[in-house]
């Protein structure tokens, strides 16, 4: 069997485990814990199922004649994707050449890195983009609010950025609901040349498992993600349920405003409790333990009680969890194992401190 030699040396993203038991405490893959809005339910129970009969729209055109009213911009400059991950992977074809290079932030999405190399083509990490990148680059992702950090950069920089950088620039907005600002009307400008702006349904929308996403640009770059896409790539179940959650402004508002709020309540219980948190614009926060703790024993040690957060090995991450926001409730019961796990090690320092010291032999 012939496997392309990149493919075989290939290292494949590690999606965030995905339990099977539902009782467990789920904060590892930014999925919002509140259900998709009620006018999805209905959507569903009333599904023609003669209409699965047919292929789908292939251009999604409701839903992006809606994304593209709702942003004062035309269809024309809106793409569909099966989740934004499916618009990553093509952008990756479709705006790369085989010497070309794939840039973003580092630390950023790992998929990125996965991406290139499944293209095959070099990957290139950067703390900042104001720093240099290699004439060679010619897609620039820049997740915004960053992930796994929750920073967010000020959409005057990336524009700025977009304005010198000579390939295109894509805006992974995936976290932007829950954030101070965005470059959405950088993206549906007409005098735009490069720059994307993409969001998915999987985060603010609540529907991670229905796998939509879009973004919106340049006419030109949007078509020609068009030639290269699957041809159904978007199910007719997911179109017509990703409409009215998208329609259902109301309840997506109210949806967000309570992950921000928990996430500023959260954020604080763990500055209190000695962590470090990195300022989050997003779902989730970036936190180092407190004292000698290593993040990873306690990302094993949370697992242990059902507990899941998210821990990347690696010089830039590997002192870090980052924690999805989940509801009061939920951050209540990780809130409460952190501190048993941290006052059995106040008092096993206070009981070593207390202990007479051995004297060294000989001494
Ligand atoms: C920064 C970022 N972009 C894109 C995605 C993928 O989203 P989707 O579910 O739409 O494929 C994720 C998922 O976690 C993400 O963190």
């Amino acid at each position: 069997m012939r496997i392309a030699r990149h493919i075989k040396k290939l290292v494949g993203y590690v999606p965030g485990e995905q339990p099977k038991s539902r009782e467990v405490v789920k904060l590892n893959t930014n999925e919002n814990p509140y259900p998709p809005s009620p006018k999805c339910a209905a959507v569903l129970s009333s599904f023609n199922l003669d209409n699965l009969r047919r292929y789908p729209d292939p251009n999604c055109s409701a839903l992006a004649k809606a994304i593209a009213e709702a942003n004062g911009t035309t269809p024309d400059r809106v793409f569909i994707g099966n989740g934004s991950d499916e618009i990553l992977a093509l952008a990756a074809r479709v705006f790369v050449e085989n010497d070309e290079s794939i840039g973003s932030l580092d630390p950023s999405y790992s998929l990125y890195k996965t991406l290139a190399a499944i293209r095959d083509v070099k990957w290139v990490g950067v703390p900042s983009p104001s720093l240099s990148l290699p004439p060679s680059c010619s897609l620039f992702l820049w997740t915004n609010p960053n992930a796994p950090t929750g920073e967010f950069a000020e959409p005057k920089a990336i524009a700025t950025f977009a304005k010198r950088f000579r390939g295109v620039v894509i805006v992974d907005e995936a976290y932007a609901d829950f954030a101070c600002g965005n470059c959405m009307s950088l993206a549906a400008a007409s005098r735009n040349r490069n720059v994307i702006v993409m969001r998915t349904f999987s985060k603010s929308y609540s529907l991670a498992g229905l796998r939509v996403g879009y973004c919106v640009g340049p006419k030109d770059l949007i078509a020609a993600l068009y030639k290269a896409k699957d041809s159904y790539n978007v199910d007719a179940v997911a179109q017509a349920v990703a409409l009215v959650a998208f329609r259902d402004c109301a309840y997506h508002g109210k949806t967000v405003a309570k992950v921000v709020k928990t996430r500023k309540a959260f954020s604080q219980s763990l500055v209190k409790r000695g962590w470090d948190v990195i300022p989050s614009e997003s779902n989730f926060v970036f936190a180092k333990p407190p004292a000698k703790a290593k993040a990873k024993d306690v990302f094993a040690y949370l697992k242990g009680r059902d507990i899941f957060v998210r821990y990347f090995p690696g010089r830039l991450t590997g002192d870090r969890l980052r924690i999805t926001i989940g509801t009061d409730g939920q951050m209540e019961t990780l809130l409460a194992a952190l501190d048993d796990r941290f006052r059995g090690e106040e008092k096993t320092r206070k009981t070593n401190k207390t202990k007479p010291r051995k004297q060294p032999p000989g001494k």
